[in-house]
Order: C-alpha cells, then sequence, then structure tokens
C-alpha cells in the first residue's frame, strides 16, 4: 500500500502557509480530526478524574481510550502505558524510582548516541546511588552503534541499560533487540528512548525486548504528551514518590497530579490519524475506493498501524534517498552518519557557514530546519562539531513531498554559488 501523501497533506492546516515543514524532529504539525479532538473536549462538559458524575466519568474514559491508543502503537499493553508531560519528565521519574534499588559497584549503562534526556537522568541518579556509569561508543565515521559492544560493557553488575532506538539527529537505528536480550541475559533492565523512532516505522515493544519504551506524541502527529510502556508486572515492583491519597494501582501510581485530558484524547485522534494514513483515498476524509481498511483488518487498530506505519516507512526512505544524494552531490557540503539503517533525518553543515547561518538563509525561502546539538550532547562532541554550533537538521515525516525536498536543496545549493 503506498501512501497518497496529498491526502495526507490536506489533513493538516498548517501545512497551507507555504513553508517546508523539515523540521518535524522538534515537533510535527497535528491534523484537523487532533484538534478538532482536544476542542471538543474543551466543548464537552469536563471534570477531574475519579468522581459520581458524568463529566468525570468522561475524563476517566479519555485517559483509558488513550493508555488503549499509545499500547496499539507500540505494540504494549494499556495497563502499562504511563502517560505525562513528555518524555525528559518521565525518565528522570523513572531514573529516580529505579535508583532507590542501586548501590555503589552497581552499574549503569548509557550510549553516547542518545539525545539527553535519556543520558543525563541516569547518569545523576547513578551520581547520587553511588553506582558507575558505562559508556556505549558510537564509530564517528558511520554514527553506527555497535551491539557487539555491549557483551563487554554488560556484566552482572549491570543494573540498567538506556539506549536508542533512533538518533534524533543522524538517525541511527541500532540493533536493539540484541543489546536488551544482553541485558536481559544479565538480568538487567532495558530503557528504550523511542522518541524519534517512533514516527518513522512500525513499533513493537515486545519485538523490540524493551522493558521500558519511551515515546512523545508531539514527534507523531500529536500534541505534547509523553508516555512510557512497560510490563504492568514490572510496574507494580516498583514504588515511585507520590501524594498519599493519589491512586496506588499501576499505572496511575507513575503519574503526578492531573493530566491534560483534552490533551490525552488529541494523543487518541493523532493515532487513529496514524492509523488512517494507508486508507487516505482523493482527500483526507476520502476513504480509498478499494475499500480502504478492509485490506489491513477492518477495526483492528493495532493492523491497520502497523500497515501504516509500514507505508510511512518505505515512503519516507525513498524520498530520503534523493535528499541525502542530493546533499551528499553538493561539493560545500558534508552530512554526518551512515548507518545501515537509519530514519530519514539528515544533519549537514555548509563549508564556509554557521548552523545558525544557513537555518536562517532556509527560514527566508520559507524552509523549516533545526540547527544546533538537538539535546544530541554526546554525539555532537563524537563528531567533534558540538563548539562550532553542530550543524543543520532536515528531517522528513509522512506529511513531507518531494516538493519540500527540491526546495531544500535548491536553497542549500545556492550557498555554493
Ligand atoms: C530522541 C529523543 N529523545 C528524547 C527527547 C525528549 O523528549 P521530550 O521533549 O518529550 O522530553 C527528544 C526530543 O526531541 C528526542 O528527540
Amino acid at each position: 500500500m503506498k501512501l497518497n501523501v496529498t491526502a495526507v497533506r490536506d489533513c493538516y492546516p498548517a501545512l497551507t502557509d507555504g513553508y517546508a515543514y523539515l523540521d518535524g524532529a522538534a515537533g510535527t504539525q497535528v491534523p484537523a480530526a487532533v484538534i478538532d479532538a482536544i476542542s471538543r473536549v474543551q466543548t464537552t462538559g469536563l471534570g477531574n478524574s475519579g468522581g459520581a458524575f458524568p463529566a468525570s466519568q468522561r475524563a476517566d474514559s479519555i485517559t483509558a481510550e488513550c493508555r488503549a491508543a499509545v499500547a496499539a502503537l507500540t505494540g504494549g499493553n494499556p495497563a502499562g502505558v504511563v502517560l505525562g508531560p513528555n518524555m525528559t519528565t518521565l525518565t528522570y521519574r523513572f531514573a529516580r524510582t529505579l535508583a532507590r534499588a542501586w548501590k555503589p559497584g552497581d552499574e549503569v549503562i548509557v550510549s553516547r548516541l542518545d539525545h539527553d534526556a535519556n543520558v543525563r537522568p541516569w547518569v545523576q541518579a547513578a551520581q547520587d546511588a553511588g553506582a558507575t556509569v558505562r559508556w556505549a561508543e558510537v564509530d564517528p565515521a558511520t554514527g553506527e552503534l555497535s551491539a557487539a559492544q555491549y557483551r563487554q560493557l554488560i556484566s552482572d553488575r549491570t543494573r540498567l541499560v538506556a539506549v536508542t532506538a533512533a538518533s534524533n539527529i543522524i538517525g541511527t537505528r541500532p540493533e536493539v533487540p540484541v543489546i536488551t536480550a544482553l541485558a536481559r541475559g544479565a538480568g538487567a533492565l532495558s530503557y528504550v528512548d523511542g522518541v524519534h523512532a517512533t514516527p518513522h516505522g512500525p513499533v513493537d515493544v515486545r519485538a523490540l525486548g524493551a522493558d521500558f519504551y519511551a515515546t512523545s506524541a508531539y514527534k507523531w502527529s500529536g500534541p505534547h504528551v509523553g508516555a512510557v510502556i512497560a510490563d504492568p508486572a514490572l510496574l507494580e515492583s516498583l514504588r515511585p514518590d507520590k501524594l498519599r491519597p493519589a491512586p496506588d494501582d499501576v499505572p496511575d501510581r507513575f503519574e503526578l497530579g492531573t493530566p491534560s485530558f483534552a490533551n490525552l484524547a488529541g494523543v487518541t485522534a493523532a493515532v487513529e490519524h496514524l492509523a488512517s494514513l494507508a486508507d487516505l483515498g482523493a482527500g483526507c476524509g476520502d476513504p480509498r475506493p478499494s475499500g480502504g481498511p478492509a485490506a489491513g483488518g477492518a477495526g483492528d487498530l493495532r493492523a491497520r498501524l502497523l500497515r501504516a506505519m509500514g507505508a510511512v516507512q518505505r515512503y519516507e526512505e525513498e524520498l530520503f534517498q534523493v535528499l541525502l544524494a542530493g546533499l551528499d552531490s553538493m561539493p560545500h557540503v558534508r552530512t554526518y552518519g551512515r548507518a545501515a539503517k537509519r530514519t530519514a533525518t539528515a544533519y549537514f553543515t555548509v563549508a564556509g557557514l554557521t548552523p545558525w547561518q544557513v537555518a536562517e538563509h532556509l527560514a527566508l525561502r520559507k524552509i523549516n530546519v533545526w540547527n544546533g546539538d538537538n539535546y544530541a550532547w554526546e554525539l555532537t562532541g563524537v563528531l567533534g562539531i558540538r563548539d562550532s554550533g553542530s550543524a543543520v537538521r532536515a528531517g522528513l515525516v509522512h506529511y513531507n513531498d518531494s516538493t519540500d525536498v527540491d526546495r531544500l536543496l535548491e536553497a542549500v545549493a545556492e550557498l555554493g554559488r
């Protein structure tokens, strides 16, 4: 099934403003269905959770539907979906909770491929517990994080392995199942950062072997909500800090205070939207003439998601070949990352210009890109570019089209003339 990108773009009101949105890795635009779902919550009476009246029960249903949707997207169990404001907050929370059991002599393994949100919380928690931090290294020439090195790094002292499912700047997708299997074999837990990986293809937390899988809905067409997916039995074994009257059940025990219910409804709508991507006909609301969802198992959200995200991955990979080949053909451009498996995320510098100057030049041509380390603090250090402003990131998501890529390549080519 091929993605009909014209119909996909038709779903996103913001994409009509004439800009090429190549900044999706820092947050995607949202489709009208998500905007509608959020505003519907605000226009229908809404109460806080746990009450005896319908408006409160609506809040409880919104939360339950959101957990089910995130579980469908990731292949997890709805009873193990912890919701929160974003991945960083949740990761600090899990780091503090897990570190309670760590002691001097224990080891925690982090990687230099990761966004700092999957590094610093673990490093600080290890320091507080007197545990030792060990580092998995990246090959600066290829951008690969070899899974083989974990055979030396992991031992019976290892308590936790934190690793990303994809780099947010150079796209590298490490062999996560190999790494998590090594961790499990040594009795250690794994915490997989799926924030960058989730929008770029099908996700199966069981196949990844992740004890914890973190994701953020604003990277996949949803509002600003984060989630951590884990086995409910594992969550049962952990005691986070919490208020005394707050629910002690799992997963609620891990959630602090009152959530943004309207945004949770938006997350559910975003998952539904992703599931619909392979079934769009001429426009956003139109089904494919062939009957759409039936081909993938009508009504089964997980099956539709796997099919749609498979189509997204193939679409992005094809478009990315054009983007990367175009950048690599320009003598004044240097691209970073050559991993065998990667997301459609380009990271590059332009000779004689700072990344900020390049981003400004592109902004004047209505092209949105990010410049800087994008919080990939360790990796930009490994690449030797952190002190010079790092690089420019242009990432593709399912709503980018060949016009976006052509405009970027033309504007970058101008810089070499
Ligand atoms: C790979 C990766 N991990 C973690 C984060 C942090 O996510 P959040 O903004 O939800 O805290 C980001 C955000 O850019 C990211 O790209």
